[in-house]
């Protein structure tokens, strides 16, 4: 007998079956019912799109993130190219909103500098040796972001360096701080319309090369855009042809005027044995990286890994600012299971920290050398 049919529903069943003496009406009736399913089951997955009579139906609606209100699927519409960039993208920011900012600046100071010059983690003192300095506040620029990290102090200088006029950004902005790469970059479209055409840029890394030691110098000689394998680019979204062409050519992101005259400078300061020309890239963190990803990124061939620089260099190629860019090895990136060291902000601030006075002087002579150009 068939579990789904009780003992007391066919014992009290009044009919008989005329077909099986033997059994009930019900036995019958509900192995004709099954039956009947099966067979309309197996025509409706076999002649039809329908859904089976058996399946479950989940019917799923659309939330509105902003009010958690669900969206009725018949008021739905369909939405044109432009709406489909992210208000995140470089299309946040347009033209007209840079050259206010720009403007904003301009109007703050009355140094015209041609430089630009990007601090990253432990590079205070270079900040701090701008001469005639005016300090601006992120926060009271507008439309500006504002640093959230240890370290990055979150202000706009304008000011001398050997008396050559300069801007520096003392702290910069991260894709993990949670800002698009776009906004990472628009305050180096924000220096392009202040009218700087050289940029340097400066950050911490960690060494995959095995010759390089803490405290080393990386000259950046090319980078790896890993966060634009998979379409994380600063330039993503509407492009404006004031800033530069759509498809920018970046074979050579770093200037090779200003990386010879680095090395020259290196030379000068007696110390260009524990200098080094690489390959950085920059993963989004902010976790470092694991010992597979460590693995992974040396048999690329990539010599240094940050969280910073590429994006910039990009934005700056984009817009015709040249750039150099230099890297302070902080730490020895962990590719080995077996090792115990381990990696964390406060000794990398540490590292970059102990390298400041020559850092210092390294940007102080190449400027001077920019303006000579
Ligand atoms: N990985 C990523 N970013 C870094 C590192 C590192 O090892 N050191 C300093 N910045």
């Amino acid at each position: 007998m068939p579990m789904f049919i009780s003992k007391r529903y066919v014992d009290e069943a009044p009919y008989r079956c005329g077909a099986c003496k033997s059994l009930k009406w019900d036995y019958c009736g509900a192995y004709l019912g099954l039956f009947v399913s099966l067979f309309k089951f197996i025509i409706c997955l076999r002649f039809t799109n329908r859904q089976s009579p058996l399946s479950i139906s989940i019917t799923m609606k659309p939330v509105n993130p902003h009010n958690n209100s669900t969206v009725s699927i018949e008021n739905s519409r369909e939405i044109d190219a432009s709406e489909c960039n992210e208000m995140d993208d470089a299309s946040q920011f347009s033209y007209d909103l840079v050259q206010d900012i720009a403007n904003y600046l301009l109007n703050s100071t009355a140094h015209r500098p041609k430089v630009g010059i990007i601090c990253g983690s432990g590079f205070g003192r270079l900040a701090e040796s701008i001469e005639n300095a005016i300090k601006i506040p992120y926060k009271s620029i507008p439309h500006f972001p504002v640093s959230t990290v240890p370290g990055h102090l979150g202000q706009m200088i304008f000011g001398t360096l050997n008396n050559v006029p300069v801007m520096c950004m003392q702290g910069r902005f991260h894709y993990f701080e949670g800002y698009s790469l776009a906004k990472c970059c628009m305050p180096i479209r924000v220096m392009k319309l202040v009218g700087v055409t050289h940029l340097i840029v400066t950050n911490a890394s960690g060494a995959l090369n095995d010759r390089y030691n803490v405290g080393d110098i990386v000259i950046l000689k090319d980078h790896i855009n890993l966060m634009g394998f998979i379409g994380h680019n600063p330039l993503r979204g509407t492009n404006d042809p004031r800033f530069g062409p759509r498809f920018p050519c970046i074979s050579k992101p770093y200037d090779d005027r200003m990386r010879m005259q680095a090395i020259d400078i290196m030379r000068e300061l007696g110390i260009d044995s524990e200098v080094h020309e690489g390959v950085y890239t920059c993963l989004g963190g902010p976790n470092y990286e694991t010992i597979a990803e460590v693995k992974l990124l040396k048999s690329f061939g990539i010599d240094c890994v940050g969280m910073s620089t590429v994006h910039e260099v990009i934005t700056a190629n984009h817009c015709g600012i040249k750039v150099f860019a230099f890297s302070i090895i902080t730490n020895k990136c962990i590719a080995e299971y077996e090792s115990e060291e381990t990696v964390d902000h406060d000794s990398v601030i540490e590292a970059a920290n102990n390298q400041q006075n020559f850092l210092a002087e390294l940007v102080h002579r190449l400027v001077a050398q920019i303006d000579s150009n």
